[in-house]
């Protein structure tokens, strides 16, 4: 299928939904994570910094590498892919569904339909679960420990909002997302390796109607042998590209 024929599908279709993953930031300077070489998760140990269990164990550990990532967040801008979905949305109904916890997709000027994966700059209390939101306090140089702040209801730990291995995705944004899965007429799945369940199920939501589900990953992913079609390219690359293709352009 060449690009022109997507463009046409993007062009023909009213609601579009699009799944994102760790790629579409990848341009923007964020690492993602199972990428063998900088990938996060093959320089430090996930079950070490994600979980509820780490963090009850060292919650000054994990707090300290939470603020690390929402510092390289706020150092990064949103990229030339993400500019393209906030534009796609100025002419077509887009619900935008993202595994990243970054706000980069916010920042570009899109409305996130949900966040499965929960946010890096939402937090509540570890205890009581009382929401957090207080001004988060990010020292110039984070050191490897750092007390994360204290519940101001009942004085536990505050957690960054994201969910964490083994936790239950956050119900209204998980069925948020099937619900647009179920009823657009195409899908984007841009920048994910299709791993992590079940965010990685939501394109056979489409698929399952008939509907196409267009891929854009420089490599294969868990998801490409099920896609309509897998276009081996970037996000800052290809959705500009297809964004103008859908508006007539080019
Ligand atoms: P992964 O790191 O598993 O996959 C990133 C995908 O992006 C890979 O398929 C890459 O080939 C692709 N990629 C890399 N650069 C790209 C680019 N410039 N443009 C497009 N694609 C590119 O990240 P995710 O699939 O998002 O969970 O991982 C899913 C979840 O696993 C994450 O949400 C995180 C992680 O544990 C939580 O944070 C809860």
């Amino acid at each position: 299928m060449s690009l022109p024929d997507i463009g046409d599908l993007l062009a023909a279709a009213e609601h579009i939904a699009v799944l994102t993953g760790a790629g579409m930031s990848a341009e923007s300077g964020v690492p993602t994570f199972r990428d063998v070489q900088d990938g996060l998760w093959a320089k430090y140990d996930p079950m070490t910094l994600a979980t509820e269990e780490a963090y009850a164990e060292a919650p000054d550990l994990v707090w300290a590498w939470y603020l690390r990532r929402a510092q390289m967040i706020r150092d990064v801008r949103p990229n030339a892919g993400h500019l393209a979905l906030a534009e796609l949305a100025e002419f077509k109904r887009v619900s935008v569904i993202t595994q990243n916890v970054d706000d980069l997709h916010e920042r570009a000027g899109s409305t996130v339909l949900s966040h499965v994966h929960g946010g890096l700059f939402a937090y509540r209390c570890f205890d009581c679960a009382a929401p957090w939101d207080e001004e988060l306090e990010v020292p110039e140089t984070i050191p490897e420990r750092v007390a994360p702040p204290k519940c101001a209801d009942c004085g536990g730990w505050i957690r960054p909002g994201i969910v964490w291995f083994g936790e239950m995705l956050p119900p209204k944004a998980f069925q948020d997302a099937v619900d647009a899965s179920s009823s657009c007429d195409l899908m984007l799945v841009v920048g994910t390796s299709g791993i992590v369940q079940p965010a990685g199920s939501l394109p056979f939501a489409a698929l399952e109607r008939g509907k196409p589900v267009i891929e854009i990953n420089p490599e294969e992913s868990q998801l490409t042998a099920y896609v309509t079609h897998s276009l081996r390219g970037t996000a800052a690359e290809v959705l500009p590209q297809l964004v103008k293709l859908a508006r007539g352009e080019g």
